[in-house]
């Protein structure tokens, strides 16, 4: 054994071998064994939220334009899924991730990160945290946390805690930046998010989170190498785009 066993969550769904943030990339996470799926929301010209990174559609689909200045049914008639691996896929909604994470064959934890135009500001979270109360996952009674909002946003992250205070977020950002717990605290955010490069360089990160009472979730983890150093220190989460390779590194490690 390796060390802790990390949570082990999909980075844009299973993106190493499949079109990010498409439906056969988060379905091969689920069949892989990943614990949970990690994706990006934006929201668009007429306020849909849809899993995607970029501002614009460009480097993923076949169309073009600012994802903000498109509605949900322009990017509907693109193709997100041919660029990568030659095979067509329609853009995703965040309620039907959803509906995979909390209704497909296994029920898996969703790690969601708002991204942040400037034309919306904090109508992103004001849509995401109805979004989740309109499932169910955003009760302050859901005591298995099935949804954390993660950020490199301080902002975002306390806006978040201010409207719903009973949903667990991360501040994404290099480790340099949150071992000292002040970028943290100050925005109450339960975990901090470093990027592995920051913590091979400051791996005492995760040691001292802990002290403070917060969970560390390191992105993106994709070397045998790397899961071995985060197993080691007692990362709680793992995002990485070969959720099978991780679940195997853990069964032989
Ligand atoms: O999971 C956090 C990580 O996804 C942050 O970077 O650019 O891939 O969204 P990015
Ligand atoms: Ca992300």
């Amino acid at each position: 054994m390796i060390g802790r066993a990390p949570c082990i969550v999909a980075h844009r769904g299973a993106s190493g071998d499949h079109a990010e943030h498409t439906m056969t990339a988060f379905e091969a996470a689920v069949a892989a064994g990943a614990d949970a799926i990690e994706c990006d929301v934006r929201l668009t010209r007429d306020q849909h939220l849809v899993c995607l990174h970029d501002r614009t559609v460009e480097r993923t689909s076949d169309g073009t334009g600012a994802v903000s200045e498109l509605d949900l049914a322009d990017l509907r008639a693109m193709d997100f899924g041919s660029w990568k691996a030659g095979v067509p896929a329609t853009v995703v909604t965040l309620d039907e991730l959803i509906e995979l994470t909390t209704g497909g064959p296994r029920r898996v934890q969703l790690f969601v990160e708002t991204k942040h135009p400037v034309r919306f500001g904090a109508l992103v979270e004001q849509k995401l945290v109805a979004t989740l109360h309109r499932h169910g996952l955003a009760d302050p009674g859901a005591s298995d946390h099935p949804v954390t909002v993660i950020s490199f946003s301080a902002s975002a992250v306390w806006r978040i805690g201010r409207n719903a205070p009973q949903i667990p977020t991360v501040l994404l950002g290099e480790a340099s930046h949150l071992l000292g717990g002040g970028a943290a605290t100050a925005v109450r955010a339960h975990g901090i998010g470093p990027s592995i490069t920051s913590l091979r360089e400051r791996p005492d990160t995760v040691a001292k989170a802990r002290a403070a009472g917060r969970s560390t979730y390191c992105w993106t983890v994709d070397s045998e190498t790397d899961f071995a150093m985060c197993c080691g220190l007692g990362v709680d989460q793992i995002a990485t785009n070969h959720p099978a390779r991780a679940r195997a590194w853990l069964a032989t490690g």
